[in-house]
């Protein structure tokens, strides 16, 4: 059946298209793949509405990357139309942020008080932003970089306030992004479910990515030595080998055949579950995956 896929891009008129809906939410940054075609269709399966948000967060991200984000809206607006979304969000940087003129700032203050979530006001509360606890944002890609968290966070609060979801959907392969996003809500917004949605890959294995889209066939063939090396790392672990350092290294060996690739973050997380995790990049292009290898829930 044909649905109609409305175009909505001020706050006051998504608000009033979400009023006495049931609300499943997919948030993205554009740049649409097969991996948000399937949050998209959980979301159709769980809820009466799907709304999907396109915004291109410049608080998640330095000035070239953000210029060099692979977006084409009109592309983005076929694959909705395509998975019967019913509505997409999609405001402008003035219409969310309509104070902040200087994002390089947010990102340059380094926060300190990090014990618990904080909502920080920015001109005269106008453009609150989030800044994410230290035992979530300090870990990762967040001991570098702790600003992409507290901004993806400012973003998906302000979504989760203008249209009231009843679930919203991310993928699990931003597994910090996940936790973070998870603690939040559980924090503001406990009406709201937040679903877990996996990885999903391409035939050879490589996680969808809007990024995959700026590689070129070596480089994506590049990337894939980086994905078996991973995968190796995971049989390691999966047969029984507990030297971490041991599977880390063997990673790491494997990986430096590669002259393109450059490792910006390799890890084994066993708080809870054993996750292998790996941020890379490829001539400069920033690619992460990750493996959750047991699940306790
Ligand atoms: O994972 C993403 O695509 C983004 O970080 C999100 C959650 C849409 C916030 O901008």
């Amino acid at each position: 059946m044909e649905v109609e896929l409305e175009i909505i891009e001020s706050i006051a008129e998504a608000q009033s298209y979400v009023d006495g809906k049931q609300i499943g939410l997919v948030p993205t940054l554009g740049g649409l793949h097969k991996g948000h075609q399937s949050l998209i269709e959980q979301a159709n399966k769980e809820n009466d509405v799907t709304v999907l948000s396109i915004f291109l967060n410049p608080m998640q991200f330095r000035q070239p990357q953000f210029l060099a984000y692979p977006s084409d809206f009109e592309q983005d607006k076929i694959v909705a139309h395509q998975t019967n979304v019913d509505m997409i969000f999609h405001p402008s940087v003035d219409e969310i942020f309509p104070n902040m003129k200087n994002f390089a700032k947010f990102q340059a203050d380094e926060f300190k008080q990090r014990d618990s979530f904080v909502i920080e006001a920015q001109n005269n509360g106008i453009d609150n932003v989030v800044r994410v606890p230290a035992n979530l944002v300090y870990h990762l890609d967040g001991k570098l970089h702790p600003w992409v968290f507290d901004g993806a966070a400012t973003i998906v609060y302000k979504l989760f306030e203008i249209l009231s979801p009843h679930r919203a959907y991310f993928g699990e392969k931003d597994i910090q992004q996940l936790a973070i996003l998870k603690t939040m809500a559980k924090l503001y917004f406990p009406e709201i479910g937040v679903v877990a949605v996996p990885t999903l890959r391409d035939n050879d294995g490589l996680a969808f990515s809007s990024r995959n889209s700026l590689l070129s066939k070596p480089q994506r063939d590049a990337a894939l030595k980086v994905h078996h090396a991973l995968r190796h790392g995971e049989q390691l672990i999966k047969s029984g080998e507990s030297d971490y350092n041991l599977v880390l290294d063997t990673i790491k060996a494997l990986i430096a055949e590669e002259k393109s690739v450059k490792i910006d973050h390799l890890e084994i997380l066993s708080d809870q579950d054993v996750i292998l995790y790996i941020a890379f990049f490829v001539d400069g292009i920033r690619l992460i995956d990750s493996f959750v290898l047991t699940h306790t829930n």
